[in-house]
Formats: C-alpha cells, sequence, structure tokens
C-alpha cells in the first residue's frame, strides 16, 4: 500500500504486519544508538491544520529515528492563514520532494482527497482529519493491547481475538472510537461503545460493535476500557450534558476501576480532561496506559514510515543499530 488513510482499509495481515515492525522498532529505543539510517535522505513533512501535541511529536521523532529529514508544517503562521488552498500547499510541499506528508485536517476526507488528487507523488499518511479517523492512533491501541494483554514479549501469542473492549464518551466526534472499531473488529476483538445518546453517531447500528448507555453494566466484563475526551469544541452546547452530570454517569473514578477485572487496562487516546471522563486517581493510576500509548506511538509511526517508504530494506538488524 502507498498511503495509511483508514484503519477500514487495513486487512488483518497488513494490521499484524504493522504491530509486527512496531515489535522491532521499539527493541531499537533499547539499544545504545536508537537511531537507523533506513530513511535518509527522504523527507517527511509533518503537515498540521489543527492542534497536536502527541501524534505531531511522535511523527516527528519517528522520522527523525529513521534518519528521514523532517519538516514541520503548521496552518498558524503559515500562508493558509492568507487564504492558500490544500491543493496549492500541496504542491508547495511536492516542489519540496516530500516523500510522504503526514496531515491532520479539520475536514473528514483531506486526507483522501491529498492522496488522491496527483497533487503530490509522495506517500500520504492520516494524523487525524475531522470526525472520519485516526487510523496510527489505533494501531498503537491496539499494540498497547497486545503488550499488556496477550503477552507478546511471554511469546504468549499477538492476537486479540475475542478480547472486550469497552470505549466510552464523545462517540459522536471521536474519530479514535471510529479507527479504534474497525481496527479490532478486524483483529478479532469485541467492541462495546458506552455514551449518552446524544453523543452516539447515527448509522452505530452498522458499525461492528455493541452499543450501551450504561458503563456500570459493562465494567467487569471489559479487558480494556478507553476513555474518550468530550470534544466540546466540536458540539453544540445544547448537546452537552452538565459535567457534573457527565462525570457521574459516563466519568470513570477510583470506585468504577475497582470493579474491573484485575489484569484490566484503563486507556486514553489524550489529552485528557481530568474530573471530566477520568478522575486524576485514575489517570495516575499504574492500570492507565496513557503515557505507555504515547511512547507506543513513535514505535507504531516509526513502522508505518518505515514499510511505506522504506520496505524494500531490512527494517532493523541485529547489533548496535547503526546498520540495516
Ligand atoms: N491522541 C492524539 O491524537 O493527541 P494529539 O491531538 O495531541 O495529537
Amino acid at each position: 500500500k502507498r498511503h495509511l488513510i483508514s484503519a477500514a482499509d487495513l486487512t488483518r495481515d497488513d494490521a499484524v504486519l504493522i504491530l509486527d515492525t512496531a515489535e522491532e522498532m521499539a527493541r531499537v529505543a533499547d539499544r545504545p544508538i536508537k537511531k537507523l539510517p533506513t530513511l535518509r535522505g527522504r523527507t517527511v513533512v509533518n503537515l498540521f491544520f489543527e492542534d497536536s501535541t502527541r501524534t505531531r511529536i511522535s511523527f516527528e521523532a519517528a522520522a527523525k529515528r529513521l534518519s528521514a529529514d523532517v519538516i514541520n508544517f503548521s496552518a498558524k503562521g503559515s500562508s493558509v492563514s492568507k487564504g492558500e488552498s490544500l491543493k496549492d500547499t500541496a504542491l508547495t510541499l511536492e516542489a519540496m520532494g516530500a516523500d510522504a506528508v503526514v496531515i491532520r485536517h479539520h475536514d473528514s476526507g483531506a486526507p483522501h482527497r491529498l492522496a488522491t488528487s496527483g497533487w503530490i507523488g509522495g506517500s500520504v499518511v492520516n494524523a487525524g482529519d475531522g470526525t472520519h479517523e485516526h487510523p496510527t492512533q489505533a494501531l498503537l491501541d491496539a499494540f498497547t493491547m497486545r503488550r499488556r494483554l496477550v503477552g507478546v514479549d511471554a511469546g504468549l501469542g499477538h492476537d486479540l481475538a475475542g478480547r472486550r473492549i469497552t470505549i466510552v464518551g464523545d462517540i459522536l466526534h471521536s474519530r479514535v472510537a471510529r479507527s479504534n472499531v474497525h481496527l479490532l473488529h478486524t483483529l478479532g476483538a469485541e467492541v462495546t461503545l458506552v455514551a449518552p445518546p446524544t453523543l452516539v453517531p447515527i448509522g452505530v447500528e452498522r458499525w461492528p460493535c455493541e452499543v450501551s448507555y450504561d458503563l456500570d453494566a459493562v465494567l467487569a466484563k471489559s479487558d480494556a476500557v478507553m476513555m474518550l475526551r468530550v470534544q466540546r469544541e466540536r458540539m453544540n452546547a445544547a448537546f452537552f450534558p452538565t459535567e457534573r452530570e457527565y462525570a457521574r454517569r459516563y466519568g470513570l473514578n477510583g470506585d468504577r476501576m475497582a470493579r474491573m477485572p484485575e489484569h484490566a487496562i484503563v486507556m486514553h487516546p489524550g489529552p485528557m480532561n481530568r474530573g471530566m471522563e477520568i478522575t486524576a486517581e485514575v489517570a495516575d493510576s499504574p492500570r492507565c496506559t496513557a503515557v505507555e500509548q504515547v511512547a507506543n506511538g513513535v514505535s507504531i509511526r516509526m513502522a508505518v514510515l518505515y514499510l511505506l517508504l522504506g520496505g524494500n530494506e531490512p527494517a532493523v538488524t541485529a547489533g548496535n543499530g547503526t546498520s540495516t
């Protein structure tokens, strides 16, 4: 494949290849020299039309660990604020010789447009588009679940089949939820979405998952509980329950976490609204993988860039990481 636009496009084999390659990349971080020369001479452009902390920084770290040249482009402070179009921005990047463009955009479908327009010749990676998809987030979430729940390091197997994953919160506006539902289904997990009725998307009955409105009813049978941020910036105030009411019905606190199975983990893609969907007690507990997810994001993004741009070269060889 040349682009990564949607988790829904990934076959099980594609997803397992990315997850296994990310395991190899994670091992590089334990070496004395953490850098690989695999993408030397290639250029990765981070094209961010929307704010980001984790995704932007980890794509930059991933590209640099693979020795690619990195150009960071933020719409704020660029000629986009003077009205320049996506097309003219893309043509400018093409003139600079971008081999891959990592794009975050407020419009659902912008990465697909970039990949199919012919404006650029390189690979396009979706780093989150509107309320549509965030495929590398779902991949890093699956990577985290595999490590924590399946014991990939202990040689217990790689499969998420039959694992029960509960995703809680603002499903309506969540590209993370949509990508996770598709990818987890592809990997054989059973997904339940929990949300207030006003924050469930129309057509969710066609998604490959269950829907519940009762968090307490599903906690005891969850292997992982993924809490989502309420995206107030994307919603009409009329849809929004009060913070106290939301936290009471859909927030994860210490009492609720205690009702989860002992092995179960709490996940959050970030950024978190502490006190809203998750209490500080839960966010800071060892059962919460939010920080681990960020670290795993670098390995996943290294794997994605490597597979799109350097797939004919061996990713990692034995030794100290100085050659491929
Ligand atoms: N999880 C995530 O996409 O975070 P950022 O918005 O900080 O990139």
